[in-house]
């Protein structure tokens, strides 16, 4: 570790290391002695004290107070396990040992990792940070052209509050960091932590978007690593676009507070990661479905009504209707505007009864109207932050003047819960928490305004990043008790652990090819980051799509776990109808594939709830040995099983598939493939590329206009060449009967020409009745009796 101060930095240019060397042993900060407490062991050095706490054998907390209050949003509760674990002091430093880690700690509070075969993971760096070049210094006359130009940001500071500087290898590839723009491999880029809403194109220049996720995945010489830096504050990682030879995490303030996260594989270092801040939870079955949005519809009922009767009438599956900010009494959050609604509550009931689920947005902003109840009973209560001066801060969004709910309070985030019940009562089946980064029309809200950080008073520097975060948490538990089901929360800005309580999006994205080819990256990296249940705006929300760009969307995203065409007011339409035929047929036959796939994606997040995995995922995570996949933007997986080669560019109607080792089934006409091979593929506009691993089984569901409540009678199992095995989750798919037993699996196994299904659990009563097993050639059908399933 190495607080880089701008003069060593001069003296290591000018006089090279010996002297450096003698500065550094003059003001040394010497290990002077460490005391072992139960899983914690404190180092003290000559200035400074750095405690290391064993939290499992893979995650280790490396932590230095500097004063901040030392709660986590991210971890809840205690993880640490019983662990054993030795620490030696060897010749200059000291060790400490898991049975997976070796971690050895320097003067100056220099710490190594290395894997227990002490291959290097994570380095202190023993030089000094040179900042880019970029070529200008004072005597340039600054031109008005060349503003735009000045892409130097506060990434690039000489010097930070603090910094961890990590030597980088040749080999070194990054992951991680939640939804940040650009690629797969993050070398090479800087970015910033601190949510942000800006409505510009999202480019790969951008160093931030809405969410803080400041957790990186490393794979070093095909060695991985985690390390999650759980400090709130504004910070910001290079990740070698300054230095070949190191990488850095800084940060404004806070205290130094880092987990160093082991494992032997990618998707281990993912399990822990996600062991440390939360799982998302098993999503009720509906929210798979299709979800059609648009800023605007919520005008009227009758507008609504008018997009459900065409989704419809042209059989396109779809499970959930969304409504923008239109529907609320001039968008005051918790109320619901009656020009244009008679009964919203009979309305959400005919909608419900056309199998169609609602979901309304909320944003933080609380409009300041002396007559608005929510307005009045928060001020009462000294719910909303406030200024230096202990007035309430204002600021603006959708409904003018408004001011903001401190959900960084437990009464603050109680208080919302209990609103939410005003939407669940009236039928409302989901929130979509929007605008809570938090946004501000009204210039950027200073740092020093006083937010809470639970019982303590705080600033919105600290609390900025959290408040995503904590209103998505309040919204989770408010419907979770008003309605008793799984929550269905989508969120745009969030932290790391956000993915308990919500889903999320990426924001306002823009119907731009760059942007579809960006979704591949940036969804696999939310995933790897914990965001298991994640979307984009399909179609792109800013400016005019077209019917290629739509068509290339829809088959491009059909495995995305959050699946919503959403865009904004103004921008021309984008229904799967509006362009006629063939883009209509083109995106029906694309939604009736992902309804194919739903029971296969439920059965992912069964497994995610418990592991971490994301449904999504990029290569990498499957086959992390593979050069040709350690940056690999067009291509992703879904699971182990389906790889998907989308066309993502203009005017193309073929492309070259990377498919990695073992064998793979084109899924369209059933040709075998070798892998670790690129093999070409037409792909007309109509075609997405799509394989399977050889002698996989997958369960195939019935195409459906709506996922339907009422358990389903039978179910298709299809066999991707000779053998194979498949576990397979069925429960009531909406509350929370799972946790107590209530769910059925299935266990199918195919041996060349034997065939066997076994109820291996039968804990929720509507089995199946039939199961059919599709091979390529034929078909084997099975009755269930006598609590068994018989071939026949
Ligand atoms: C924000 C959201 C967008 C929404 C709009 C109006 O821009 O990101 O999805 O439609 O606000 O509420």
């Amino acid at each position: 570790m190495l607080f880089v101060q701008k003069e060593s930095g001069l003296f290591y240019d000018k006089i090279g290391s010996e002297y450096r060397m003698m500065r550094l042993n003059m003001n040394r900060n010497n290990l002077e002695k460490y005391i072992i407490d139960r899983n914690q062991v404190k180092i003290m050095f000559t200035n400074s004290i750095l405690t290391l706490s064993v939290l499992t054998s893979e995650i280790i907390r490396v932590f230095q107070d500097r004063g901040c209050n030392n709660n986590s949003y991210a971890i809840e509760e205690n993880k640490t396990e019983e662990t054993s674990f030795e620490v030696k002091k060897i010749d200059d430093h000291l060790e400490l040992k898991t049975s997976k880690l070796i971690i050895k700690i320097y003067d100056d509070e220099k710490v190594d990792v290395y894997d227990e075969q002490e291959n290097p993971l994570i380095i202190d760096y023993r030089g000094n940070r040179i900042p880019l070049d970029r070529q200008v210094d004072a005597s340039h006359q600054k031109l008005a052209e060349s503003e735009g130009h000045d892409v130097a940001t506060s990434t690039e500071k000489n010097s930070h509050y603090y910094e961890l500087v990590k030597k980088l290898a040749a080999d070194e590839q990054f992951y991680g960091l939640g939804d940040k723009t650009g690629f797969l491999n993050k070398r090479h880029y800087a970015y910033e932590n601190w949510n942000t809403d800006n409505p510009e194109p999202h480019l790969e220049s951008f160093t931030r978007l809405y969410k803080s996720v400041p957790f990186l995945i490393g794979l070093k010489n095909n060695h991985p690593y985690g390390i999650f830096f759980d400090n709130t504050y504004h910070s910001y990682f290079d990740l070698g676009k300054e230095s070949n030879k190191y990488y850095y995490y800084a940060a404004d303030d806070g205290n130094i507070d880092y987990y160093i996260i082991g494992g032997t594989s990618l998707k281990k270092v993912v399990e822990n990661y996600t062991y440390l801040t939360g799982r998302t939870p098993l999503p009720q079955k509906w929210t798979l479905g299709y979800q059609q949005s648009r800023w605007g519809y919520s005008i009227s009922a009758e507008k609504v009504e008018e997009i459900v009767d065409k989704m419809r009438k042209y059989h396109l599956p779809c499970d959930a209707i969304h409504l923008d900010i239109d529907y609320m009494d001039g968008y005051r959050v918790f109320t619901w505007r009656t020009d244009t609604y008679d009964d919203p509550k009979k309305f959400i009931n005919k909608l419900h009864k056309l199998g169609l689920h609602i979901i309304t947005i909320i944003d933080p902003g609380v409009k300041k109207d002396e007559a608005y109840q929510i307005y009045q009973e928060g001020l009462q209560k000294g719910y909303f932050v406030k200024a230096l001066n202990g007035q309430v801060y204002v600021n603006k969004v959708w409904p003018g003047d408004a001011v903001y709910p401190d959900f960084g309070r437990n009464a603050v985030r109680k208080w919302w819960a209990e609103n939410c019940k005003f939407l669940v009562d009236l039928g409302v089946d989901g929130i979509w928490d929007d605008m809570n980064e938090p946004a501000s029309f009204n210039g950027e809200i200073p740092e020093n305004i006083i937010f809470s950080d639970e019982d303590k008073k705080s600033t919105h520097g600290k609390m900025h990043n959290v408040y995503g975060h904590n209103m998505a948490k309040a919204t989770y538990d408010g419907l979770k008790k008003a309605s008793g089901k799984r929550p269905f929360v989508i969120t745009r800005a969030a932290y790391a652990g956000t993915q308990k309580y919500s889903t999320v999006w990426t924001g306002d994205n823009q119907s731009l090819w760059v942007h579809l080819q960006m979704m591949i990256p940036q969804l696999c990296n939310l995933g790897m980051s914990g965001f298991a249940f994640a979307g984009t705006d399909i179609g792109g929300f800013g400016a005019d799509t077209t019917p290629e760009l739509l068509t290339r969307w829809i088959e491009a995203a059909i495995f995305s776990p959050l699946l919503r065409n959403h865009a904004a007011l103004g921008t021309r339409s984008q229904e799967p109808w509006v362009f006629g035929e063939p883009t209509l047929s083109m995106y029906r036959k694309y939604l009736q594939l992902r309804y194919h796939f739903i029971p296969y994606l439920y059965d992912l997040f069964v497994k995610e709830s418990k592991n971490g995995l994301p449904i999504m995922r990029p290569l990498v995570l499957n086959y992390p040995n593979d050069p040709k996949v350690k940056n690999m933007n067009d291509e992703y997986m879904v699971g182990t099983k389906i790889l998907v080669a989308p066309v993502v560019e203009e005017g193309k109607d073929f492309r070259a598939v990377y498919l990695p080792q073992g064998k793979w089934i084109d899924f369209w006409n059933n040709v075998t493939y070798s892998g670790n091979n690129t093999v070409l593929v037409n792909a007309p506009l109509d075609k997405l590329p799509l394989f399977i691993k050889k002698d996989t089984i997958l369960p195939w569901g019935e195409v459906k206009d709506h996922i339907s409540s009422q358990p389903d009678e039978k179910m298709i199992f299809r066999v991707f060449g000779e053998y194979g095995n498949y576990l397979h989750y069925q429960d009531n798919g909406t509350d929370f009967a799972y946790k107590h037993g209530e769910y059925n699996l299935y266990e199918i196994n195919v041996d060349g020409n034997r065939a066997s299904i076994n109820l291996k659990k039968h804990g929720y009563e509507p089995v199946y009745q039939r199961i059919e097993l599709r091979t390529i050639d034929k078909k084997i059908d099975f009755i269930f009796k006598d609590q068994k399933y018989l071939q026949i």
